[in-house]
């Protein structure tokens, strides 16, 4: 039995938030319950933020109060506020994720704020969910390059790494928003982060822009990452950093674990039924 890697499902919202026609949320709720026979710890499947800034995420308390919940799997959402929070715990999340930038120029294009801001209205998100015994994942976009600023020094990337991790956040993902990461600016970007995050709290999230994803992921574990992001069927794209494609898809990240003598625990049977379900709703069929 090769070594444990976890694959961190977030199809369900870092893919679908960027799909131009609107969801049904019963096509949500569908795919979920498809992913959730698959064998996944965590899927992400909503996200609590202006529906005016992201339509697509409008429905997330119908949604996660419409799925059937497989015991022990997380289901998490993102919460940029207090607001948020509120409302993803209402709704029943198990875990929640803020999320801020290595950039300034996709801080202020995503969620409205610079970067200082942002940690700032993390902090009661952090105060909260810690008094409520909610677990808090952290990510941090753009740690290679910003579809606005242009390249990111990989010690930028590990100050708000770094912030995000001093304030609580049990895990810090590390968004390559818009797929231009090389393995070499990878591993230079790991090499700074990995001086002030433990790597095994640490997880890779890799859009395949440029289609040099599974590369990444390989440095990435030899960096000791044992967690990467991935959308079923290469779902989604951000609305606010222009070009950026799917993320990684976990079916291949899968194959590629497997190949690589690594155990992912997960159903590929599952997992090509919800990558046709995620490819039908996109209307790829
Ligand atoms: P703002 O305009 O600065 O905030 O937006 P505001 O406090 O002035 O509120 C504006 C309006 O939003 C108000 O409504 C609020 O009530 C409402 P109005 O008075 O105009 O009718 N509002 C909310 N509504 C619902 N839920 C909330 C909420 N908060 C305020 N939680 C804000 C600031 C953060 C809200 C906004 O910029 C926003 O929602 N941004 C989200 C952008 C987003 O979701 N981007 C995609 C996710 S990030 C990503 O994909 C990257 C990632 O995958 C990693 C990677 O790939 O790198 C994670
Ligand atoms: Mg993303």
């Amino acid at each position: 039995m090769g070594e444990p890697v976890e694959i961190f499902e977030v199809g369900p919202r870092d893919g679908l938030q960027n799909e131009a026609r609107r969801i049904p949320t019963r096509e949500k709720i569908a795919l979920i319950d498809c992913l959730s026979g698959a064998g996944f710890a965590r899927i992400e499947v909503a996200s609590f933020v202006s529906p005016k800034w992201v339509p697509q995420m409008a429905d997330s308390a119908e949604v996660l109060r419409g799925i059937a919940r497989a015991p022990g799997l997380r289901y998490a959402a993102l919460t940029p506020n207090l607001r948020g929070l509120t409302d993803a715990l209402e709704a029943g999340a198990d875990e929640v994720a803020i999320f801020g930038s290595a950039s300034e120029g996709f801080s202020k294009a995503n969620i409205n704020a610079t970067i200082e801001e942002s940690l700032a209205r993390f902090a009661p998100v952090m105060e909260t969910a810690n008094a409520e015994g909610i677990r808090v994942r952290g990510y941090v976009s753009c740690v290679v390059e910003c579809p606005y600023d242009g390249v990111v020094a990989p010690a930028q990337v590990a100050r708000v790494a770094a912030r995000l991790w001093e304030m609580g956040c049990y895990e810090i993902s590390l968004g390559d928003t818009i797929g231009r990461g090389t393995p070499e600016a990878v591993d230079a970007m790991l090499s700074a982060v990995g001086e002030v995050v433990p790597g095994d709290h640490l997880a890779g999230h890799f859009h395949d822009t440029s289609g040099r994803a599974l590369e990444n992921i390989e440095v990435a574990l030899a960096r000791g990452l044992r967690v990467f992001d991935a959308a079923v069927g290469g779902l989604g794209g951000c609305p606010y950093a222009p070009g950026a494609a799917g993320n990684v898809a976990t079916e291949a990240v899968h194959d590629r674990l497997m190949g690589l003598g690594y155990e992912t625990g997960l159903d590929r049977d599952v997992l090509d039924r919800a990558a046709q379900m995620a490819r039908a709703m996109r209307g790829e069929a």
